[in-house]
């Protein structure tokens, strides 16, 4: 295969031009044919990304009546499912922007409910439409009283995720209208409704887990001291939150408000590509976060340091990991970034900011062990795993007195604002549709049915 910036041949009969002309074409030869087919590569992004249309590879075929070419790309290693306009990651550099902007200056500088505005319209807000998207989505934190008897069916030991999937997806049967996502008005009150309701659910999962009563939204506090509040407010006639935890929330949640293709955003596509109400694609969000290669690996991080339990231990865990005998280095490791992680370098500072107000974490010394260890050794060095964000959030997240299993609850509270705002893109790409991959077959060819069984229709009451 050659590709060739000069010639713009055509695109192949059949075969889809749309974004394509501008970078030249890829010229392939099959072997198995013969033949010569000509690709369109498409216009490189903003950041000089180019791909070629998997659909134009169809053409290449050896009889007319073959299914055609296609791309073999488990787990999307090299596949872009989408154009956006979003978040840009540059994997080698240790780069990560939001709408252009990059992650340093939103953290230092940007609110959340800022952040959450400028991902969903690609520009910072104005303050009139900032004090409006402020005051929806504060008075929208309320949730039915139905789903507080809906948390009250959890056992007490239920991991919060599990509680938090579940209420995020029975929202949707209180807001059956949400089905309209043509309607670009009730799209907004549902984005309103999502990003003002997931932190009331996701500390009503925490309160119930501790057997609290539950603590209503106040709506003189800010977006993150009113987390506050719901979380650990108890007689107290206000509840007064402290600002560094609070900065350091609101910095957290800035880091984690969207990292574009990521499992639980493709998760959130995917199911919305259906169609389906945005409290349904949520949810599917959520529980891919869930998982310990993706969000939930905050809490596998805390785990991991408890299990290591003393520094002195800390080579023969590298070892072992080394060995593949025991689990991987959590917290280590990106699909995308080859390089530090940017939110991990923010993360780490602010780690120690949080310290110096509540006394140093006793973990912290082994963190900073793994990570010196992992740094200057050939197998995490050859591989370029660096820590990520979630390698140091762990520690800051337990010294702010969250239990472990409520981190990635805390991942989710902030996605939301990513996942909306990649869900309405999705929506008005008019390229998109319902998201359905090809396989590769590789079970037994047609065969006669020749059943075994005696009895169809065993009871397993005599
Ligand atoms: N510890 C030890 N070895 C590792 C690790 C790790 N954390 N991560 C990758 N490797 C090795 C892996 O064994 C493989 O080695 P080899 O080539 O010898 O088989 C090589 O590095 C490439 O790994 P991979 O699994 O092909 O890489 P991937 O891009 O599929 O996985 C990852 C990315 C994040 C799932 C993985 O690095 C991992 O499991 N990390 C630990 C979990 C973690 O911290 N997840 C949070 C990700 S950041 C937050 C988020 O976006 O959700």
């Amino acid at each position: 295969m050659a590709t060739s910036q000069a010639s713009k041949t055509a695109a192949p009969a059949g075969a889809s031009t749309a974004g394509s002309g501008g970078s030249g074409t890829l010229e392939i030869k099959d072997s198995r044919s013969g033949k010569a087919f000509s690709v369109p590569v498409l216009d490189p992004g903003t950041e000089g990304d180019t791909a070629i249309r998997a659909m134009d590879l169809r053409q290449i075929k050896l009889e007319a009546d073959e299914f055609g070419l296609m791309t073999y790309d488990p787990a999307f290693m090299n596949t872009a499912s989408c154009k956006s306009a979003i978040t840009f990651i540059d994997g080698d550099k240790g780069i990560l922007r939001y709408r252009g902007y990059p992650i340093e200056q939103l953290a230092e500088q940007a609110t959340f409910l800022e952040v959450a505005w400028l991902l969903r319209h690609g520009e910072l807000p104005a303050q009139k439409a900032y004090d409006k998207w402020v005051h929806d989505i504060t008075y929208h934190t309320y949730v039915h009283e139905n789903i507080k008897e809906f948390i009250s069916g959890f056992r007490y030991d239920a991991h919060p995720m599990s509680m938090l999937t579940a209420t995020v997806a029975a929202l949707s049967s209180f807001y059956p209208e949400a089905k309209n996502i043509h309607d670009p008005e009730m799209r907004n009150i549902s984005i309103v409704r999502l990003l003002a309701k997931v932190p009331t659910l996701a500390a009503f999962s925490y309160r119930h887990a501790k057997g609290l009563p539950f603590i209503y939204p106040d709506n003189d506090l800010s977006f993150v001291e009113n987390f506050l509040s719901m979380v650990a407010r108890m007689s107290e006639p206000k509840y007064e939150a402290n600002p560094i935890f609070c900065k350091a929330l609101e910095v957290l949640f800035i880091l984690h408000a969207d990292h574009e293709q990521n499992c639980s955003t493709s998760a959130v596509r995917a199911v919305g590509s259906s169609h389906v109400d945005p409290f349904s694609a949520v949810a599917a969000g959520i529980a891919a976060l869930y998982g310990p290669l993706h969000g939930g690996a905050n809490e596998a991080v805390l785990r991991m340091i408890q299990e290591i339990d003393h520094p002195k231990n800390v080579q023969s865990f590298i070892d072992e990991v080394k060995s593949g005998k025991g689990s991987r280095l959590m917290g280590f490791g990106h699909r995308v970034y080859k390089s530090y992680d940017p939110r991990a370098k923010i993360v780490k500072k602010l780690a120690y900011e949080v310290f110096e107000q509540v006394g140093m974490d006793k973990d912290l010394e082994i963190a900073l062990k793994l990570e010196e260890a992992a740094l200057k050794d050939d197998y995490f060095v050859s591989r370029k795993l660096y820590p990520n964000v979630d390698f140091y959030t762990g520690l800051i997240y337990r010294s702010m007195a969250f239990p472990k299993d409520f981190f990635t609850v805390l991942f989710a509270v902030a996605r939301t604002a990513g996942w909306l705002a990649q869900w309405e893109e999705m929506l008005n790409d008019k390229e998109q549709k319902i998201a359905r991959p090809r396989q590769i077959y590789i079970g037994p060819p047609e065969r006669a049915y020749k059943g075994t069984l005696t009895n169809k229709f065993p009871r397993t009451r005599k």
